[in-house]
């Protein structure tokens, strides 16, 4: 295995990252509980994700969509398998080497858009550059450019309660976006959302896959999103459906 040091303050990288896929995942398992009440919510998962797609996983409820995301989002551990991020082999990472992985490198976006109430837009795309400790005024030039691009440059001064669920989920986008993340990982985007309204935020989230070079991987229901993903993994019972 060769080592280097990364530009973000000594993370260990594996290979070549340019040309490695974006996202890794071999051999992957998860099961919760013990003994007869355990459930084997994933079985045996590998796939590849090349840098720049747009991957919708969809599955019915319980086929382990949200466990297979917090594993490739660091917010969980698998118990086999392995799994790397931009050339990153998130087994060799302890606590905080996953909290810089996920402050550093990834975006989340949640179906329930997880903004803080009493903030406004801006200030809510502004938390994870003031995470990062970026000098005040590179976080309000990114504030804005981050709302202009997602169309809501004169509603930055509104508190969540105060915008519509799409506006929402735009600025839940905003701020994923904030960090100049390689990955974004969005659980069921659309899932509160109305047709209409989960369609333009899935346009949108095509578009700033395409704009912004980053890569995304979207648990949906959505036939919409499937349609505009470049590829569609499906998971049945913890285990990809080849298609
Ligand atoms: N913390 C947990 N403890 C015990 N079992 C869990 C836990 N989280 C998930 N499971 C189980 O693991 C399986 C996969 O759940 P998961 O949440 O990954 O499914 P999902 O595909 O995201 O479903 P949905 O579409 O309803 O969100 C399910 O059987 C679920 O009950
Ligand atoms: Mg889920």
């Amino acid at each position: 295995m060769t080592e280097s040091s990364s530009a973000h303050g000594g993370t260990a990288v594996i290979g070549d990252r340019a040309g490695a896929p974006m996202v890794r995942v071999e051999n992957l398992r998860r099961s919760y509980g013990t003994g007869a009440a355990a459930v084997h919510a994933l079985r045996g998962v590998s796939f590849e994700i090349p840098r720049g797609e747009l991957v919708a996983l969809k599955g019915r409820s319980g086929s382990g969509k949200t466990t297979l995301l917090n594993l490739v989002g660091g917010l969980d551990s698998p118990d086999e398998g392995r799994i790397t991020v931009d050339g990153i082999d998130l087994s060799g990472l302890g606590e905080n080497g996953l909290l810089e992985l996920r402050r550093d490198r990834i975006g989340f976006i949640f179906q329930s858009f997880g903004l803080i109430p009493i903030l406004s837009a801006a200030e809510n795309v502004g938390v994870p550059l003031r995470l990062r400790k970026a000098d005040p005024r590179e976080r309000e030039e990114r504030v804005q450019l981050m709302l202009a691009l997602v169309g809501l440059a004169d509603h930055a001064a509104q508190r969540p309660g105060e915008l519509s669920g799409g506006q929402q989920q735009r600025v839940a986008i905003a701020r994923a976006l904030a960090n100049r993340p390689a990955l974004l990982i969005a659980d069921e985007p659309t899932g509160q959302l109305d047709a209409e309204t989960g369609l333009s935020v899935m346009e949108l989230l095509r578009a700033v896959v395409r704009s912004e070079g980053v890569t995304a991987l979207v648990a949906t229901h959505d036939a919409q999103l499937l349609d505009l993903a470049d590829r569609v993994l499906e998971l049945r019972d913890g285990e990809i459906v080849e298609h």
